[in-house]
């Protein structure tokens, strides 16, 4: 099957039930995809598809045919970063670092929807990307940032 990862066209020949994370991670070496649950649950597999957030433990491969797939890796063009990255840093929103690839696809998508989102609209979507580490302060903190960031181009 042929689909677009971060801009550049791929051809991968695996199983049609292989999910997206692991033809990711193991046939294309993108190591940012996190495997967490497995289960669509904890969003430690979160990448964009067709530009919106999706947990890609729970994506065959066999529904990829012409996908446009972005990683965390492909979030910003070349050796820039995305503002959601600038502000994760700004913030030192990572602890253990697991969850994190995950909460900034999550966190780009979100505010590719909502531009400027409140405490509430933060909590209710990030809410479901698990951190075990308890950054949700941190993130929600750096989501504003980002937003900020953003409007200011
Ligand atoms: S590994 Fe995909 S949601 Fe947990
Ligand atoms: S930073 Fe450790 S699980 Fe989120």
């Amino acid at each position: 099957m042929q689909f677009t990862v971060n801009g550049t066209p791929h051809e991968v020949d695996v199983e049609e039930d292989m999910p997206l994370l692991w033809v990711l991670r193991d046939e294309l070496g993108l190591k940012s995809v996190k495997y967490g649950c497995g289960i669509a649950q904890c969003g430690a597999c979160t990448v964009h598809i067709d530009g919106f957030a999706t947990r890609s433990c729970q994506v065959p491969a066999s529904t990829l045919e012409g996908a446009e797939i972005t990683t965390l890796e492909g979030l910003a063009p070349g050796d820039t970063l995305h503002a959601v990255q600038e502000a994760w840093i700004a913030h030192q929103v990572a602890q253990c670092g697991y969850c994190q690839s995950g909460q900034m696809m999550q966190a780009a998508d979100l505010l590719a929807g909502t531009p400027d989102p409140t405490d509430e609209d933060i909590d209710s979507i990030m809410g479901g990307n698990l951190c075990r580490c308890g950054t949700y302060p941190r993130i929600r903190a750096a989501i504003h940032d980002a937003a900020a960031r953003l409007r200011e181009g």
